[in-house]
């Protein structure tokens, strides 16, 4: 297991144990037990070509608790914003780091590094995976539900790259999973494909649908995120059209099981794909979504680094 770039080429194995020792790093930090030793001396690049908030500081954060080291590199600091090559950057960074993590637009570019570079590369988000995301997204439901497998999983919204990982994750980790996109907006056929291929080993039914009523139905939880993702800005007015009827509200959210959780990997717009009174309710989750960040995150460190 040398990168995390897309969660296809982790084993369902790999996962769990990701995922169990994420598990085991929250509860000890919860009870004072330090892990500062892990990655005692190691350093990790955080290059940044997009916004973020949870990504950058829950690596920040872990890689201090990790006892490690890391370094903010926003693209459009370093001379890949003004032309160096990703092959010449990866091959510099090598010499000087132990880990890379990269959120960008293309994600050949983070195939490329890992390619090049002679170090773990993790994938913090492109335009067509986030599996970081994903993992912490499964910890949570685990906690939730106390497993993964057999589960019904809802994403309602837009085929992005939340929805093609959480397609891919969920078909893993054997949980069922069905997604409803408008027609035009479906996520990527390399991504429903690589999750039927992980579905015919886990046992999962994967679903894709432009129905939301359809995906919904009985789901243990369900599943939503922006309509508009960062690069996308021009197209929103259109989008905000197109997508209102997969809006998850109260109406929708009654289709599921009435003890279904609601997820949304933040940041989160208010009366678009989610309404207030679900996000803020009893039924979501979605803080928690976002703390996981944090220790599923250290999980992959000290599987990649350590
Ligand atoms: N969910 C997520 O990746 O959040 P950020 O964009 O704030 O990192
Ligand atoms: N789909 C969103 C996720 C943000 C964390 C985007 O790419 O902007």
């Amino acid at each position: 297991m040398k990168h995390l770039l897309c969660l296809s080429e982790w084993s369902s194995q790999e996962i769990m144990e990701t995922l169990k020792l994420a598990e085991k790093l929250k509860y000890e930090n919860k009870n004072g037990i330090r892990h500062n030793h892990l990655l005692k001396g190691k350093t990790l690049g955080l290059i940044f070509a997009k916004s973020s908030t949870r990504t950058r500081v829950s690596f920040e954060v872990g890689m201090y608790q990790l006892g490690g080291y890391s370094l903010f590199l926003s693209s459009s600091d370093i001379q890949l914003g003004r032309g160096e090559t990703v092959s010449d950057t990866a091959k510099t960074l090598s010499r000087y780091i132990d880990g890379i993590m990269i959120r960008t637009f293309k994600h050949s570019d983070v195939v490329d590094l890992a390619d090049c570079g002679t170090i773990p590369v993790i994938n913090g988000l492109t335009d067509s995976q986030h599996p970081c995301q994903i993992l912490a997204d499964l910890q949570t439901v685990k906690e939730y539900k106390g497993k993964l497998a057999g589960l019904k999983m809802a994403y309602i919204g837009d085929g992005n790259n939340v929805a093609n990982s959480l397609l891919i994750g969920c078909a893993k980790v054997g949980m069922n999973i069905s997604v409803a996109t408008p027609k035009g907006y479906e996520c990527d056929t390399e991504s429903v494909k690589l999750a039927q291929e992980a579905a015919k080993e886990s046992g999962a039914a994967v679903v894709t649908t432009n129905d939301p009523h359809e995906a919904i139905k009985d789901a243990d939880v369900v599943y939503t995120d922006t309509w508009v993702s960062m690069g996308m800005e021009a197209e929103k007015e259109q989008r905000i059209s197109i997508f209102m009827p997969y809006q998850v509200n109260a109406e929708l959210m009654a289709e599921a099981k009435s003890d279904a959780i609601f997820m949304h990997c933040l940041p989160a717009y208010r009366g678009y794909e989610v309404t207030a009174d679900i996000i803020d309710g009893p039924q979501s989750v979605v803080f928690d979504e976002a703390e996981n960040r944090l220790h599923a995150q250290k999980a992959v460190l000290v599987k990649l680094l350590g």
